[in-house]
């Protein structure tokens, strides 16, 4: 539970609440919306405050425009999905100013139970380095502010952190619902706590890893980091991502974990990075010539048994290369195993997201997290700015 004030504690009736949301969804190439999970997460708290007769002033950001208006990444689709999943109009307000003429215009308009979107907050050049006065002129259109972008929350921005100056700044149902799948499961966890971490990097989640550690029964390593795991126990590596600064730190981590740390065993191995390359399965050393592309059968069963336990499992990186068909078995059988599991299982990171909805399981987790960036800052044990910001309870 976030020790937060949230959007139930504030009279919302008859006010103007600016709701900041992460409406960072991915487009194709017509503006069409190619993932919902951001705009799906976001309409309990848009619902309850309409059905409570507030004016529900909508902002977000939308990739990186850089400071000035970038058509391609207007808000101006998200508007119109969510006037259908509303059921009734949400008012684009069209405005490169993003607070200009046309934002205030349709703000003044609204009546109880309204929703107007703003423009691309990162239209402005002052958004992300939370220059005060864009801050106070978000904060002008509003009475009450709420964040609700969970997957914005590790940012310090004008529309999270400094609009929280000027208004009573209190947490949405996403941000709550955020906080306690990851808070529970790496800090209040149903043992045994299982960490399944992946991706290319160790560099990337050294922190991630230190934080875990501390927490977690056993601790799964696979995908590209678990090379650099390998070389630090003497083995070859082939073509396999490697990173050769990192082995030092990857000895010390197996000695401090001991048994905690859980490695592939086997790995599926390319002649070329490419879904038609050559494979074969090796154990040990990987041959001259041949990179780790994906976890072996003996490592998945592995991993399987150890999750077969698990009250609790916090995924994070997928196995292998997913996105090519013929290295995505390890990520699609820990999917699955996953999808089974009687336990609380939290996805957090936007790999394993993608490889869980690939393969159609998104339903059968507890719990998919709408963060990115912010997930991987929470599980370092990272305060993330835009949470701080909202008051106390
Ligand atoms: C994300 O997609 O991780 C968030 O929307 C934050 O976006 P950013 O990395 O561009 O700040």
């Amino acid at each position: 539970m976030l020790n937060k004030k949230t959007l139930e504690d504030v009279e919302v009736r008859g006010k103007r609440v600016l709701v900041r949301c992460d409406f960072n969804v991915p487009l194709d190439a017509d503006g069409n919306i190619t993932d919902e999970n951001r705009i799906v997460g976001a309409m309990p708290t848009i619902n309850y405050l309409v059905e409570n007769g507030a004016k529900v002033i909508l902002c977000s950001h939308m990739g990186k425009p850089k400071g000035e208006p970038v058509p391609s990444m207007s808000l101006a689709p998200v508007a119109k999905r969510l006037s259908e999943k509303l059921g009734k109009e949400v008012v684009f307000a069209a405005d490169n100013e993003v607070v200009g003429e046309n934002a205030k215009a349709a703000v003044a308009a609204m009546a109880e139970g309204d929703v107007v979107l703003l423009e691309n907050t990162r239209y402005r050049k002052e958004e992300t380095k939370n220059v005060a006065e864009f801050s106070a002129e978000l904060a002008s259109l509003a009475d009450v502010f709420v964040n609700d972008a969970f997957g914005t929350a590790h940012r310090a921005h004008c529309s999270n952190v400094g609009v929280a100056e000027h208004l009573p700044a209190v947490g949405g149902y996403l941000i709550n619902k955020e906080i306690e799948f990851l808070g529970n499961a790496v800090n209040n966890p149903v043992r045994p706590l299982v960490a399944v971490l992946g991706g290319s990097k160790v560099s990337s989640k050294i922190s991630v890893i230190e934080n875990l550690l501390k927490k977690v029964d056993k601790l799964i390593i696979g995908g590209g980091m678990a090379y650099t795991f390998k070389a630090a126990m003497g083995q070859k590596t082939g073509n396999s991502l490697l990173e050769t600064d990192y082995i030092e730190y990857a000895k010390k981590m197996l000695e401090e974990a001991g048994d905690k740390i859980v490695l592939p065993i086997d790995t599926v191995v390319a002649d070329d990075f490419n879904n038609d390359a050559n494979t074969q399965i090796v154990e040990g050393d990987i041959p001259e010539g041949w990179e780790g592309l994906d976890i072996g059968p003996k490592s998945i069963e592995l991993f399987k048994s150890v999750l077969a336990d698990a009250k609790t499992v916090v995924w994070n990186g997928p196995m292998g290369v997913f996105e090519m068909s013929n290295f995505a078995k390890g990520t699609n059988e820990i999917a699955a195993m996953l999808a089974e599991l009687d336990a609380v299982t939290v996805i957090g990171g936007g790999d394993s997201v993608a490889a869980v909805n690939q393969a159609g399981l998104g339903d059968k987790m507890s719990h998919i997290s709408t963060g990115g960036g912010a997930s991987l800052e929470f599980l370092e044990g990272k305060e993330l700015p835009g949470i701080v910001a909202l008051l106390d309870r």
